[in-house]
């Protein structure tokens, strides 16, 4: 794929999680191409990154116990999808960490905002942002949520404290927090930070669109041979190890998938037989109602995969075996990109894992492009579990906003 450099910031191709049915397959070719791009961006300002960070290194004691390298490479990957590689946010998206209040408050602010995530308005340096902010209680270690709280400290508040965090800090942080849930937005964080700005109201709790009866029924009783899609996939559509993860999957494609189990063109019998008694307006509704779902991961590393290795197939690909990394397609941070792109994070690694090998081995083949059985076929058992572990201790998708999707059209197909 030909290197292109465009000069604009990327404001306009942070759109993860959004939904937009319909969109034209030209349209996705170039996301593809943007995102890939992204990525390289990501990679070609990685080393600038590092040397900033040793020049500061030297005059600030808080890095004494935080290797450079290791706070910087868990920002690049974790953190600069979404806040860029050199902290400046995405305008209406993401917001800044330089020259944010909230970073100036200290590292243990940052490490509880990395244990619990942000799901509601905030306002930081001069502008309010309405985003998801995925809570990395999974994803990381207590020893990466310390160093990375270090790093960002260290590197975007004025004047570092020095107050390291320390991962027995974390440790005792992550009990303290278990139970709370995402922070609601500026208004809750100001409660700890009494120097933030003055922050948007909440919204008061609205009747969200998932409310509607006929689609709870097929969720949560269903109806004849339409089994209860919660008796195998969870109360919250968050799966286990035997069943995909359906929150926060983009609406397009589970509808598709479903369309597919009932014509045969995907094969699995207990999904046909539930796909075959729903109509096409109940899959579009059952696809928006789990497309929204917010919900923590319960999945986690469990084929022994090699972690490393996994890392590197989703962020870089590998080449010498003619595999593109996973995340050019499937969106920053493994959250999918609407319509047809599926999220990966969070997803249940036997699941992920058997899904390759059902593409490798031609069981699996309702992907219109043959895109996934190329590549599939391409990597060995081992890099298959290494994929599917990695990506099963990622934050999970940060689902899309009620209103994008109420104004989702029925098109599938
Ligand atoms: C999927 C995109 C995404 C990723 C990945 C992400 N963030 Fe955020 N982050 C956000 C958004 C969006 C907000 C604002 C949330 C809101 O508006 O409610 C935010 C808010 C924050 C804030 C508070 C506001 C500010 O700018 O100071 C901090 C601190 C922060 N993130 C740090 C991190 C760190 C450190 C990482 C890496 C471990 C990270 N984030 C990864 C999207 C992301
Ligand atoms: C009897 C258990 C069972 C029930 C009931 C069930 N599912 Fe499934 N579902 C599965 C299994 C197992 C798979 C994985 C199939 C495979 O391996 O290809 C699956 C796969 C799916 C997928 C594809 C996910 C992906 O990531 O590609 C979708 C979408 C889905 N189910 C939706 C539903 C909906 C909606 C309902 C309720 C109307 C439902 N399922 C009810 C067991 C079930
Ligand atoms: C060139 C684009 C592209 C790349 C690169 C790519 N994928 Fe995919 N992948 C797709 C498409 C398109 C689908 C959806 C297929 C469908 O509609 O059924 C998909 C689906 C999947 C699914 C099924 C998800 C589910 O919920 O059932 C898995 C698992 C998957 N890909 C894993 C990977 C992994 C691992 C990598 C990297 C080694 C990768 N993909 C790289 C295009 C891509």
């Amino acid at each position: 794929m030909a290197h292109k450099s465009d000069p604009k910031r990327p404001a306009e191709i942070y759109e993860p999680y959004e939904e937009q049915a319909g969109v034209p397959l030209p349209v996705i070719w170039i996301a593809i191409a943007l995102a890939f791009w992204g990525v390289l961006m990501l990679y070609d300002t990685g080393d600038s990154v590092r040397v900033s960070l040793n020049d500061r290194a030297e005059d600030s004691e808080a890095l004494a116990n935080v290797t450079p390298d290791e706070g910087a490479s868990l920002f690049e990957a974790n953190c600069a999808t979404c806040h860029q590689p050199d902290g400046e946010g995405l305008r209406d998206a993401v917001p800044p960490l330089a020259g944010s209040e909230v970073v100036a408050a200290g590292p243990g602010i940052i490490a509880r905002i990395l244990l619990r995530g942000i799901d509601g308005p905030l306002t930081v340096a001069d502008a309010t942002y309405d985003g998801h902010m995925p809570s990395f209680a999974s994803a990381l270690s207590d020893a990466e949520i310390a160093r990375l709280a270090s790093y960002v400290t260290t590197r975007w508040a004025n004047g570092p404290d020095g107050a390291a965090s320390s991962a027995d800090d974390v440790t005792d942080l992550r009990g303290e927090v278990a139970d709370l849930g995402s922070f609601a937005g500026g208004m809750e964080l100001a409660r700890l930070i009494p120097s933030l700005p003055p922050q948007p109201p909440m919204p008061a709790p609205s009747a969200a669109p998932r409310d509607d009866a006929d689609v709870l029924q097929l969720v949560f009783a269903g109806r004849d041979e339409v089994w209860s899609c919660a008796s195998c996939h969870g109360d919250l559509g968050q799966g286990d190890e035997t069943t995909p993860r359906l929150a926060g999957l983009p609406a397009a494609y589970i509808t598709k998938q479903l369309h597919d189990f009932r014509e045969g063109t995907r094969v699995n019998e207990s999904m046909h037989l539930v796909a075959s008694g729903l109509t096409k307006g109940e899959m579009t509704a059952l696809g928006t109602y789990f497309a929204t779902l917010r919900v923590p991961s319960n999945a986690g590393a469990v084929l022994s995969g090699d972690l490393a290795r996994g890392e590197e197939l989703a962020l870089q690909g590998d080449w010498s075996i003619g595999v593109p990394a996973c995340f050019t397609c499937h969106g920053a941070s493994g959250f999918g990109v609407a319509p047809g792109f599926p999220g990966l994070a969070a997803q249940h690694a036997p699941y992920t894992a058997a899904q390759l090998a059902n593409w490798a081995g031609g069981e699996r083949h309702n992907d219109p492009l043959g895109l996934m059985a190329e590549i599939s076929g391409a990597l060995s058992t081992q890099d298959r579990r290494a994929v599917a572990d990695y990506l099963a201790t990622r934050p999970p998708v940060p689902a899309v906003a009620a209103t994008m999707t109420r104004m989702e059209t029925d098109d599938d197909q």
